[in-house]
């Protein structure tokens, strides 16, 4: 959880100025209106295939049907003692948080967890890295997401200064094994990169500056990562080039419009659980335009 003192915290930042696709930019976070620029490319920003978002009704229909067969591959799991695992990545207001509710709406609560870890306490870092994420594994029937994972020391630790350049290194350098050994263990492991553009992140820190309802997803890493974005497309970019693997691939999913990010996801969860029951025509075919793997699909 979120420290909500470190939120009131937050410095007012005044305008900054950015560089986007060649132009200078100002964008003031505290101004209650969303420049005109930002608006008309919230969606399209970063190369995005569509120019609407999906349909409402067509959303909430396919959802549900998606749903459905969730809840029957939890039954599978606790019928055969299968794990998933299931990591959820990508810049500060991808949407992680909002598949992660979608994909466990309907979920039986005892067998279906969510861990979000805060930044490590002392302790924790005198500890080898992975351990407080291995306290948070599946046992035999559960379905664990991370909202987040050890993949900050990928991205955010690096690009804030929070590890050192070894550091960064060094798990670049072991995360395969250490995934290997995962799915080694027979846990049915996935990790999703939610990929968005630019004006699209700053339209969502606008709404979560603005709206009482998200104002506690507003911290001061959003802040401070605006200017920060080329830092962590590099960041990025290192990440999938070390990490993605035959065995434990980064499926990435073009994020822009959250439904149609959210459907994809599930249905590529479902597809690679082998439950009975299982209903193709239920889940429907993959929109290739928007999941692929591996750092290819973003050209
Ligand atoms: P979130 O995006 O998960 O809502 P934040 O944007 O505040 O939360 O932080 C992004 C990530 O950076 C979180 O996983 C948080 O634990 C991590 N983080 C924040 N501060 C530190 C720190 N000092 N050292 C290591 N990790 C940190
Ligand atoms: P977002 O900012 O859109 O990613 O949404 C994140 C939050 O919105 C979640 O944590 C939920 O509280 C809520 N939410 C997301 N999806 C749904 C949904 N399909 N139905 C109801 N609430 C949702
Ligand atoms: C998201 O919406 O992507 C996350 O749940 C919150 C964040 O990292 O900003």
């Amino acid at each position: 959880m979120k420290n909500p003192k470190e939120d009131a915290a937050a410095p007012v930042p005044g305008p900054l100025k950015i560089r986007i696709d060649g132009k200078e930019r100002e964008f003031d976070i505290d101004d209650p209106k969303l420049p005109a620029w930002v608006e008309d490319n919230k969606l399209t920003a970063g190369g995005y295939p569509y120019d609407k978002k999906m349909n409402s009704d067509e959303y909430d229909e396919a959802l549900e049907r998606l749903q459905i067969e969730l809840v029957k591959a939890q039954a599978w799991l606790q019928s055969t003692g299968k794990r998933v695992m299931s990591l959820f990545e990508g810049r500060d207001a991808a949407g992680k948080g909002g598949t992660i509710f979608a994909l466990r709406q309907y979920m039986n609560p005892r067998t279906a967890r969510n861990v979000a870890l805060t930044k490590p306490s002392p302790t924790e870092l005198g500890q080898w890295y992975f351990q407080r994420y291995v306290a948070h594994f599946p046992t035999s029937g559960e379905f664990v997401t991370f909202d987040r994972s050890w993949y900050n020391r990928a991205g955010v630790e690096p690009v804030m200064g929070f590890c050192t350049p070894e550091q960064h290194e060094k798990f670049l350098d072991e995360t395969p094994y250490f995934e290997r050994m995962i799915c080694n263990e027979g846990i049915h492991f996935f990790k999703f990169w939610l990929n968005i553009g630019r004006e699209t992140q700053l339209e969502r820190f606008h709404d979560r500056r603005w709206s009482p309802l998200k104002s506690w997803k507003f911290s001061p890493i959003d802040i401070a990562g605006i200017t920060k974005w080329d830092d962590y497309t590099k960041a990025r970019d290192l990440m999938f080039e070390r990490t993605h693997e035959e065995f434990a691939p980064w499926i990435i999913v073009r994020a822009n419009d959250k439904r149609r990010a959210r459907l994809a996801i599930i249905r590529r969860i479902l597809l690679s659980l082998p439950y009975d029951g299982r209903d193709l025509d239920a889940i429907g075919k993959e929109d290739k335009k928007i999941i692929g793997e591996g750092p290819s699909f973003l050209g």
